[in-house]
């Protein structure tokens, strides 16, 4: 039976795929199974940070693959505790819980936030942002503020309100009438669109919080890991988070998700308040640790240049409205619809995906420029009329 057949006949029908089967990859080339190849600028969704099967991280993952696969989290193993050493070092948070995925990442700062809440006799709601998106899990579903994807799933977890992105009217507004123990948003509303929130916004949310003694949870799991151009996106607003979550590129195409606390934070959870069976797997981790080892000064400045080369070849080109985002996380509003756009892509051997109405692009960082170059060009053609 051929593929197409099996999933149609075994596989939930959760997923609206392109008609493409991927059967390997090198660097930024994805391969299909007739053997064509295609730049991929969509790196499974901002996961695969330095492309298919990178000499370099695939022998960390071999090495330890051959060393130890897995073991329970009753016994110590050194690689998650490396990953969780340089994770600190690099962003000056304490503590560290390892995950699977982005949504468990962020069900375990919601964990945070109502432990925080309950320890500190305050209100346990929390605030997110209308068009955000946290995940799939009931919880990161009622903290996701957008009703579309509520529908068919209700009741969901209680205890979350959101309100308009980058509205600090409103957002005072919110604080006066839920007194959130916490807030907790996207830097770029990936799923939302691309929307990089404004800077004075961000102040705002971290001095209601401050001043409100709120917890600041900072979804970084489709920014962070050198996507937009710093370790996390957050480091270009100069705030402190009191929570960051990540996931997606931090394991480079294994699954990871990572909690990390603050020094208000890092001593919430206790013995058994919470866990997972692969949580720190050590194949998962010395992957990550692979990744954000090299995700250096050097490799962003990099991403910057490459961000620079799509702005500047996509400005004034017919067809193309507007370009959003930051670093290698980027929105192509578009005169076409996104999907033609995309479709014409794949045709013409690119991938790329949409968020929303726009068409987004999220390249391995260490893309080559003349890779890259070439497949702007094709997205330039197909925005076109
Ligand atoms: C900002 C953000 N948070 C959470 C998630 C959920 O991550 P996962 O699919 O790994 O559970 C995503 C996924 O797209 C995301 O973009």
């Amino acid at each position: 039976m051929k593929t197409i057949e099996k999933e149609n006949k075994y596989i939930a029908g959760t997923y609206k795929r392109f008609p493409l089967e991927i059967a390997g990859g090198k660097g930024s080339i994805a391969v299909d199974s007739d053997g064509k190849e295609y730049i991929d600028l969509a790196s499974g969704i901002a996961v695969n940070t330095f492309g298919y099967s990178d000499p370099e991280w695939t022998a960390a993952v071999t090495k330890q693959l051959t060393t130890l696969q897995h073991t329970s989290n009753l016994y110590y193993t050194d690689p998650c505790c490396t990953l969780a050493e340089i994770l600190c070092t690099k962003t000056g948070m304490k503590k560290v819980f390892f995950s699977n995925s982005g949504a468990e990442a962020n069900e375990c700062a919601i964990k945070a936030a109502r432990k925080y809440a309950e320890k500190n006799g305050k209100q346990t709601t929390i605030l997110t942002l209308e068009n955000s998106f946290h995940g799939r899990t009931l919880t990161t579903l009622a903290a996701t503020g957008q009703d579309s994807f509520h529908t068919d799933f209700l009741p969901l977890t209680e205890g979350f309100c959101h309100t308009p992105a980058n509205d600090i009217a409103a957002l005072k507004t919110a604080f006066d009438v839920y007194s959130p123990c916490a807030v907790m948003f996207e830097i770029v509303q990936g799923e939302g669109g691309v929307n990089p929130l404004e800077l004075e916004f961000v102040k705002a949310i971290e001095e209601l919080c401050r001043k409100n003694d709120a917890l600041m949870i900072v979804d970084e799991v489709q920014t962070g890991n050198g996507r937009c151009g710093s370790l996390y996106a957050y480091m270009q607003y100069g705030i402190s988070p009191d929570v960051v979550t990540t996931a997606k590129g931090l394991g480079g195409g294994l699954p990871i998700g990572a909690t990390m606390l603050s020094d208000k934070v890092q001593d919430i959870f206790t013995y058994g308040s919470h866990g997972s069976t692969f949580g720190g797997n050590p194949v998962c981790c010395a992957g990550a640790v692979n990744i954000i080892s090299r995700i250096t000064d050097n490799l962003l400045d990099g991403v910057k240049e490459r961000s620079e080369l799509i702005r500047s070849m996509l400005s004034g080109s017919e067809g193309v409205v507007s370009v959003s985002g930051l670093g290698l996380m980027l929105g192509i509003k578009t005169e076409k619809p996104a999907s033609e756009i995309v479709e014409k892509c794949i045709k013409n051997g690119v991938l790329v995906i949409t968020a929303k109405d726009k068409v987004r692009l999220l390249p391995p960082l260490n893309i080559p420029l003349e890779l890259l170059e070439k497949a702007v060009n094709v997205i330039i053609d197909a925005c076109k009329a």
